[in-house]
């Protein structure tokens, strides 16, 4: 079909988060025309809802080794060491920058800035913002500074459909429909030489996580059909305290922060019971994965769908002032957590794997980068480390920054793509109903088997109408089938990945990393 329209860039970046605000701030002075597009309204990405806060070694007597080795811990045997030193090492340097930028991070009563910790930390390295709403500061923040340099070009409700590539297999543009404009079908042409995808993860293809809506693996897919590479999809971290609100609770879900347990609260069972004694030297601040797979044990032997934080000895002053809030949250839903227990159970949070990319964030196809949580970098292997997630993404943007001005392509023709088939949108509770119940906390190989067929079922189905919802549905399936695949060929537990019937970590067997191409079409 012909185009409606058709624009140029030099660099498109895709998304409009910590890493996509990032990249665009850092190249706009280097190169002629830097445009933003982002499918919702520039904050709706899920770095608002970011709470805990940022992982650098800021605090006194903190270093980045130390903090390397809590990062690679976590990860548990499956980070990139090269890519994590890059990220410790560079992450104070990147934080500073965002203070000079206008971020403005809580500070103790000498003027120094307040760091608090999280599961898996040793050390009290978390910068935070207004008590619990870091993400929405530093949103705030990257927005203003965006306004402030009109030079950055800003498209919102404008959802890449695809990227095209040129003859060479290279960036030549991407396709684009303005949300609420014309035919769905109708999609505009922006011809660029290089494309930053800073889109965010594919939370949506679980009925229950912390992140938006719009975190529909977008750009995972489109990178997938651009003939990059994708890696560790089956390292899909699940946050131990997310609030329960019911089993029919449905799509996004709130978050009670790690940093909640970091200032003392402490998790129980139905008879009061700590949670996390003797589970971990680390007790309630153990790695993520520990915890929550303490929490669903519990949850399995008791038949209960929840367990509880307990946050009432912090008191309601502290509460007021520390998270407030997580507090408006808890009471939205009826609880007061200086009184009541919150009940939690483990929802999904963050995707460690994503675009697979070297240490300076470039993919395996020319001109197409990637940043934040859609890329996998290596710093998180099976199970990132609380906060270093705003962190990845401000520090491989500014990396990106500094190689893609001097390997910018020519504007090339697109080559002529393949149609491809679309899934509609209501095929998408049917896909979270099976990601949910077989490809979730706990997996093992029927389960994950019949998780594959039911997919490859929903894929037989094609859209009759071509929107949004469609695109979205066939990127969250795109996406699925090769999460669900290789969490099925991963036969071990490794960090987030938890296999019953392979419940040891083999670090004698396969332990690498399950990359995935397209071939002829297929994953
Ligand atoms: C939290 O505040 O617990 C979440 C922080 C993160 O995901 O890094």
């Amino acid at each position: 079909r012909d185009p409606g329209w058709t624009e140029w860039a030099d660099v498109i970046v895709v998304g409009s988060g910590i890493a996509g605000l990032t990249a665009a701030l850092r190249l706009k002075d280097q190169v002629e025309r830097v445009a933003v597009v982002t499918k919702d309204e520039l904050k709706a990405g899920s770095t608002q809802w970011a709470q805990g806060g940022i992982a650098a070694a800021l605090g006194e007597g903190d270093t980045p080794s130390q903090h390397e080795v809590d990062t690679l811990v976590a990860g548990a045997g499956a980070c990139d060491l090269e890519a994590v030193r890059v990220l410790v090492g560079e992450g104070a340097e990147a934080v500073r920058e965002l203070i000079e930028w206008g971020a403005e991070f809580d500070k103790d009563p000498a003027g120094n800035l307040s760091l608090t910790r999280e599961g898996g930390h040793r050390r009290d390295r978390i910068a935070h913002a207004d008590g619990d709403a870091t993400g929405a500061e530093i949103q705030r923040a990257l927005m203003e500074a965006v306004r402030r340099a009109p030079e950055i070009l800003v498209f919102e409700h404008a959802m890449v459909v695809d990227l095209l590539t040129a003859a060479d297999g290279g960036v030549a543009g991407l396709t684009i429909h303005v949300m609420g404009e014309g035919d769905a079908d109708g999609v505009g042409i922006v011809r660029t030489r290089a494309v930053v995808l800073a889109s965010g993860g594919l939370g949506q293809v679980f009925s229950q996580t912390t992140n938006p809506a719009v975190a529909t693996a977008d750009g995972m897919a489109i990178a997938l059909r651009a003939g990059a590479t994708l890696r560790d999809l089956e390292f899909v971290q699940f946050h131990p305290t997310v609030m329960y609100l019911g089993e029919d609770s449905r799509g996004q879900q709130p978050l009670i922060s790690e940093a909640v347990r970091g200032e003392g609260a402490f998790l129980v069972d139905w008879d009061g019971k700590r949670l996390m004694e003797g589970v971990h030297e680390l007790g309630d601040l153990a790695p993520r994965d520990i915890v929550s797979k303490a929490i669903m044990k519990r949850m399995l032997e008791t038949g209960h769908p929840n367990m509880w934080l307990d946050a009432r000895h912090l008191g309601r002053e502290f509460w007021e002032k520390r998270f407030p809030n997580i507090l408006a949250s808890c009471e939205q839903h009826g609880v007061d957590p200086s009184v009541d227990l919150i009940p939690v159970a483990p929802a999904c949070h963050y995707a460690s794997g994503g675009v697979r990319t070297d240490k300076w964030g470039r993919s395996d196809v020319p001109g197409l980068y990637a940043t934040g949580e859609v890329a996998c970098s290596g710093v998180h292997g099976a199970n990132r480390l609380g906060s270093n997630s705003l962190l990845e993404g401000l520090v491989f943007s500014r990396r990106i920054a500094e190689v893609l001005p001097g390997e910018l392509r020519q504007l090339e023709d697109p080559a002529p793509g393949a149609g491809r088939a679309l899934v509609p949108g209501t095929a998408l509770k049917q896909l979270q109903e099976t990601m949910t119940t077989k490809v979730g906390v706990l997996r093992n190989a029927t389960g994950l088997a019949e998780a594959v067929d039911e997919l490859e079922q929903l894929g037989s189905t094609p859209a009759t109408e071509i929107d949004p919802a469609a695109w979205e549905a066939t990127n969250l399936l795109t996406v699925s089938l090769a999460l669900a695949t290789s969490a099925l060929l991963r036969e071990e537990t490794r960090g987030s990945h938890w296999r019953e019937d392979f419940a040891e970590r083999d670090d004698t067997g396969f332990a690498g990393h399950f990359d995935v191409r397209l071939r002829d079409g297929e994953t």
